[in-house]
């Protein structure tokens, strides 16, 4: 194939599933002007796919006829609008700090439907969540003990707690309490009288599969139902987060993974492929919620949607990235072009801090669309590029992958990092260089002219 006049083998690319919302936002001009405006790199939002996505996972809870609360996990992006349409909507948060607690609080997110997950929890955060009437995940027994006195001496309520599983499957796990702690701490809960109310057990998988998922889940409704016996309320588990995106189809990712190879990186970067997040998921969202509560436990003659229904036991979830499937995407301004040995580097206006995917050892892969001034380009000979963040650090790639842009990239063109809210925008992000972090644009409507307005107003 030949890219830019040279012969070579063609350079692997990575589309995103087509998404019309982002098309009419690309194709409204308004990215220009706000590259413009800002002077600088910028993500946007799309609250309404926010909406849709907690409407799926909660049409997937009254399908299956159970009881069930979606709390979004606050760490996967820090934008305000989340936690709106959270109070809006009457949705569930899970925090982690004192900082996401007051986020979330300020607006308007009530403490009761807070949890709070995370491990060693500080006094002052068990403190504001004792006091706002938040649900604590307890995570360790010395934690547990600091909750209880907390509450024994001068809160106004009982402590709201579950008690956090170490998954038996994942021993490693640094979070949770072993089945010997899981002991100790009932007996805590039961000898702690009415400081506390004990709602229940929770656990958080690393990976994405939903069989494990199902199996932890079944066994916490066992530890439920021993709980009661020793008089705690346990009427309730939560299943944590790692509902799967599904970013790209599968016939991409898996071509994609077959043909990459270093020389389509620049300076022959590698990769494990095992440290790259699995771009394309069979199921995902709300489907991989559906997919666990049918599942049937192994061992056991019903589905967990049936077991939870049959104990009279409550299912909560903390998804963040799937919460934000579609819901935000990332803006560079291309500030420099230079030529390599078949291919370009482009330096954009921002860096790799604001595309957070490469501090974990793996690179963000959904192509980014190339927006010129005058829309976006089509052509069939590929323009592979690799792009390079604003920075003096040799590391600072935004992307390694050189990528086949349909286009040559010109100064002053936009690159537009596809389906970034969840995780990619801003959990790393640092004001590196003294350069500003990338400002939030909320997009209250679409069409022709998209409505805009700034996440945050600037401080005077
Ligand atoms: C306790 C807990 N809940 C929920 C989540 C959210 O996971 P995800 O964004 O994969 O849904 C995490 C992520 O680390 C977590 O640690």
């Amino acid at each position: 194939m030949a890219v830019n006049g040279r012969s070579t083998a063609p350079v692997p690319t990575l589309p995103s599933h087509a998404d019309p919302d982002t098309d009419r936002v690309l194709d409204s001009g308004l990215l220009h002007e706000l590259s413009y405006a800002f002077g600088g790199p910028f993500h946007f939002l799309l609250p309404h796919r926010f909406d849709a996505n907690l409407a799926a996972f909660r049409t997937a809870l009254s399908d299956a006829g159970v009881e069930g609360r979606v709390y979004y996990a606050k760490k996967a992006n820090k934008a305000a609008v989340w936690m709106e349409r959270c109070a809006a909507h009457k949705a569930g948060v899970d925090v982690a700090s004192v900082g996401e607690l007051r986020e979330a609080l300020g607006h308007g997110v009530r403490g009761e439907n807070i949890v709070v997950t995370g491990p060693a929890k500080s006094d002052e955060l068990l403190r504001l969540a004792l006091l706002q009437g938040c649900l604590v995940a307890v995570d360790a027994l010395d934690e547990l003990d600091l909750l209880i006195t907390l509450a024994l001496t001068g809160a106004v309520r009982p402590a709201r707690l579950l008690l956090r599983r170490l998954p038996p499957a994942q021993p490693h796990s640094r979070f949770g309490l072993n089945a010997a702690e899981v002991e100790t701490a009932l007996d805590r809960c039961v000898r702690a009288g009415d400081a506390v109310r004990m709602e229940g057990f929770s656990f958080h998988l690393s990976g994405y599969a939903t069989q494990p998922r199902a199996e932890l889940a079944s066994e916490l409704v066992d530890l439920c139902l021993k709980a009661r016996v020793l008089g705690l309320q346990a009427d309730r588990i939560s299943i944590g987060g790692g509902f799967a995106v599904d970013y790209s189809p599968a016939d991409h990712w898996h071509t994609f993974l077959a043909d990459q190879r270093p020389e389509h990186y620049h300076a022959s970067k590698t990769f494990q492929s095992g440290d790259f997040y699995p771009y394309h998921s069979p199921v995902a969202g709300a489907d991989a919620l559906r997919t666990v509560l049918d599942t049937v436990p192994e061992g056991g003659h019903e589905s967990l949607a049936a077991r939870l229904k049959e104990t009279g036991t409550l299912l909560m979830m903390e998804p963040g990235r799937a919460l934000l499937d579609g819901a935000g995407a990332s803006v560079f301004r291309v500030q420099g072009v230079k030529d390599r040995d078949g291919y370009q580097i482009l330096t954009v206006d921002g860096t790799s801090l604001s595309l957070s995917e490469q501090w974990f050892n793996s690179e963000y892969l959904p192509d980014p669309q190339l927006v010129t001034p005058t829309g976006r380009p089509t052509g069939d000979e590929p323009h592979p590029a690799c792009v390079g963040g604003a920075s003096c650090l040799e590391s600072d790639m935004v992307t390694w992958r050189k990528i086949p842009f349909p286009a040559r990239p010109r100064i002053g063109d936009l690159l537009v990092y596809p389906n970034t809210a969840g995780y990619q925008m801003d959990s790393n992000e640092s004001p590196f260089h003294d350069l500003p972090l990338p400002p939030k644009v909320v997009l209250d409507r679409l069409g022709d002219r998209p409505r805009w307005r700034l996440d945050r107003r600037p401080a005077c």
